[in-house]
């Protein structure tokens, strides 16, 4: 069995918001069952690493296989020689031989979006993200909450592809263990019509995925909003799928780039990008 405390340190000296907890879980749950790629020096130790885990696209009820990228990251030592750049090549190269239609991620800040367009990542899923002082959204959405309750993300697993199959939405299904890993610290709440994971994340109220049925957006917003009104949060950031746009045009603009995708040159890139990629580790 591989011992992964050195690709521990790599991790937590590049992704400094992470504490070493988060790590231990993220290793022990998700990257240890995915495929790493990984740089060494000439002592054997890691300088650069990244992992592919299975993921599925779903679009109009055919599933697709592809790999969401996670954890890339360059010693600080190490960075711009290439290396990252590398890899991406080595992932590419990973996701043909194991047929994989294509490799995304999220990536973490968005200045990064042009250092992944340099490996031919471009633009792909979109998100609706609502961000907003939490007074201001509590004046502009009624709170009200008719009988919602809170479920376990393992209930969130399929309630989600529910919601999401009820809009027609294409979207990415992660495995159960990538959601509820990725869900570390969160509450689903769901009602008939609607569904959103939260965290509390210091003085922000964070909906990491926000969805509802047809013609139900007020009720899903009055419900975050009662929610949001029982917290001491200053500020609400809302993610919702790119298809409810047109159903919340009272925030103005609310659709921005979420991810970034390399499609494998088998892959048929012709349906419309309306998809919800959702859930990401971050
Ligand atoms: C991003 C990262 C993986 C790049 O690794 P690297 O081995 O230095 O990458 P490369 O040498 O192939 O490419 C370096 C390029 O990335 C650019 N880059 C690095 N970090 C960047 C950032 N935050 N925003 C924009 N560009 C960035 C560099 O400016 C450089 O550009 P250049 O080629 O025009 O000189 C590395 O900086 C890192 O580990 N960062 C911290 C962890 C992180 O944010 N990972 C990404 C998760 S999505």
């Amino acid at each position: 069995m591989t011992d992964y405390t050195e690709y521990k340190k790599l991790y937590l000296l590049c992704f400094t918001d992470d504490t070493e907890e988060d790590a231990e879980l993220l290793f022990k749950n998700v990257l240890s069952k995915a495929k790493m790629l990984c740089e060494y020096n000439e002592k054997g130790l890691p300088i650069a690493m990244l992992f592919l885990m299975d993921a599925s696209i779903v679009n109009n009820g055919k599933s697709s296989d592809y790999y969401y990228l996670y954890a890339a990251c360059t010693h600080p030592d190490y960075r711009g020689k290439g290396i990252m750049a590398a890899l991406l090549e080595k992932a590419k190269q990973t996701a043909i031989q194991s047929n994989k239609l294509g490799v995304f991620l999220k990536p973490a800040n968005p200045p990064l979006f042009k250092f992944y367009a340099k490996s031919d990542f471009s633009p792909y899923f979109n998100v609706c993200k609502i961000n907003m002082s939490a007074d201001d959204f509590i004046k502009s959405n009624p709170p009200e909450l008719s009988k919602a309750e809170a479920i376990t993300m393992e209930e969130w697993y399929d309630t989600r592809k529910d919601f999401l199959n009820s809009i027609n939405s294409s979207y990415v299904d992660f495995s159960k263990e990538i959601l509820i890993t990725a869900a570390d610290g969160c509450t689903p709440i769901k009602a008939e019509d609607f569904g959103f994971v939260y965290e509390l994340r210091d003085s922000l109220f964070l909906v990491k995925e926000a969805l509802c049925t047809k013609g139900n957006i007020e009720k899903l917003l009055g419900a975050i909003s009662y929610i949001l009104k029982t917290t001491n949060c200053n500020t609400v950031e809302i993610r919702l799928p790119p298809l409810l746009k047109d159903q919340l045009t009272k925030f103005g603009d609310v659709l921005q780039p979420f991810s970034v995708m390399w499609f494998s040159p088998s892959a048929n890139q012709s349906y419309e990008n309306n998809g919800h990629h959702g859930f990401a580790f971050d």
